[in-house]
């Protein structure tokens, strides 16, 4: 090593290169005789000159030395940083974020998710700490994704290397012991300068996600924090599944697509655009699964809010409306809940300050459903704030028989069943949850349920409610 590089280096540590530095100068350098060539003669030359004695001289020969293996250390790890900047590219993805999902969605679809032996099964697709409870209940089987297991994983995209490390919480326990964050991340690598690789990974992935969401409704929940989380998306739910008069179904559905199409209307006349249903009526009678598939119907995503929920205040009620898209369904459960412990006075302002606040948004459509019209305030359901009110009621004869047909899709047509089933239910007496309930016991024998359906109501009045015979299930 010639002196000159030693010194103009930038390969020493920080402390080496002051050390030589501060102590010698290029000028008082260039004045040694060139003979030192090993680094022990160049640092007696340097002793010498300095005027240290010939004791100091091993010390100051050893800490050069040290300074220089620490030195190439310092300089070892960064050069690999330098390298691997140069030659690899990552993108790092945090399941705090949205797209966080999207890779999720879009591995658990590659090839390899689906060969590598290291693998996590997954019902939600979702960020992690996003799943209320509750989530995937209301179908009948849930879904499964597998997913690579937490590690590294090598893998072929496009033709090209690509290596994924999935690092889980638990796996660093740092992150761990800190309970309020639930934090997982995604790392994707591929060898090269470009990032078109994985930026076109992402892209792919967002669309994926997106498409699939463009054939399902989402559902997102307030937090107890005040914010929407988005918590699930289904597959949005045909009208044809809902069983209500269907003169119920096309005024609802009319409207509302009407209302989608007015802003200018609303705008010319200086009324604020929005619009407010209330489904009332007995449990049980389809009120939610009304909302759910007219979201679907009209491609709107849902936003819910449940009053019963305590840690609830008022004012992150308001901030939660004014959080909404401005096309969405608002659908506030059970609004009753919110009188339950406050006079009617005190909770109705809560809620009109929230639904009526300058920042709602516009373009909203707000659905409340209730058990308990009669629990309500009036103003909070007057025209302006409540546009049109519907009632949900027990089963009547035709929608027992309906229920029945769509409940049974290979009955041939002209089978007397449902209409001898429906013969045999009492008018608006039982839900029409309740009827499904039953009817889930027969899954696959339609001449069964009918014969046991004078049993089930029988027990059912002698408050026997739960035997519900479910030989087949
Ligand atoms: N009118 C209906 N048509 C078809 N299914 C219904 C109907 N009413 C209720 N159900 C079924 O009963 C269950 C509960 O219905 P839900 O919509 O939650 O009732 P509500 O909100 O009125 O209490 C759901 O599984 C739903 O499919
Ligand atoms: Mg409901």
């Amino acid at each position: 090593m010639s002196p000159a590089t030693i010194v103009n280096s930038r390969l020493l540590p920080p402390y080496a290169s002051v050390l030589l530095r501060n102590q010698i100068t290029a000028r008082s350098l260039s004045s040694l005789p060139p003979e030192p060539s090993t680094l022990g003669g160049l640092i007696t030359v340097i002793a010498e000159r300095l005027g240290i004695g010939e004791l100091a001289t091993g010390g100051l020969q050893l800490a050069v030395i040290g300074g220089a293996v620490a030195g190439f250390r310092y300089f070892g790890g960064y050069f690999f940083e330098f390298l691997k900047k140069k030659t690899i590219v990552t993108a790092d993805f945090d399941s705090r974020d949205e797209s966080y999902s999207w890779i999720l969605n879009w591995l658990s679809d590659q090839p390899y998710s689906k060969v590598t032996s290291r693998f996590s099964v997954s019902t939600s697709i979702l960020r992690v700490g996003q799943r209320l409870p509750g989530e995937g209940l209301d179908a009948i089987t849930q879904p499964v994704y597998f997913l690579p297991s937490p590690g590294l994983h090598i893998f072929m995209y496009k033709n090209r290397l690509v290596w994924l490390n999935r690092q889980r919480p638990g796996n660093n326990p740092q992150v761990a012991n800190n309970s309020t964050a639930i934090l997982e991340r995604i790392e994707i690598s591929t060898f090269g300068q470009s990032r078109d690789l994985l930026q076109s990974l992402v892209f792919e992935a967002q669309k994926k996600y997106m498409d699939r969401d463009r054939s399902r409704t989402v559902v997102f929940a307030a937090d107890q924090y005040g914010a929407w989380r988005r918590t699930r998306s289904r597959p949005k739910r045909p009208l044809s599944t809902v069983v209500i008069p269907s003169n119920v179904k096309t005024t609802l559905v009319d409207d509302a697509h009407e209302f989608l199409v007015s802003e200018q209307w609303y705008s010319d006349r200086g009324i604020p655009y929005r619009r407010g249903y209330l489904l009332y009526g007995t449990p049980g009678s389809g009120k939610t699964s009304f909302v759910y598939s007219l979201a679907g119907e009209l491609g709107l995503n849902i936003y819910v809010v449940n009053l019963s929920n305590k840690s609830l205040t008022d004012d992150t009620l308001g901030e939660l409306v004014t959080d909404t898209p401005s096309r969405c369904i608002l659908l506030i459960e059970d609004v009753d809940a919110a009188f339950v412990q406050r006079t009617k006075g005190e909770a109705t302002t809560g809620l009109l300050n929230a639904i009526d606040g300058v920042a709602a948004q516009e373009g909203r459509i707000l659905c409340m459903t209730t058990n308990h019209i009669e629990n309500l305030d009036e103003a909070l359901i007057r025209p302006g704030r409540i546009d049109v009110r519907v009632w949900f009621g027990n089963a009547t004869r035709s929608q027992a028989e309906e229920l029945f047909t769509k409940f049974y899709p290979n009955l041939p047509q002209h089978s007397p069943l449902p209409h001898l089933f429906a013969s045999k239910i009492p008018i608006e007496t039982f839900s029409m949850a309740h009827l499904q309930g039953f009817l889930m016991g027969h899954k696959q024998r339609p001449e069964r349920a009918v014969e046991l359906v004078d049993t089930w109501i029988e027990a059912h009045n002698k408050g026997n409610a739960t035997e519900v015979t479910t030989e087949d299930l």
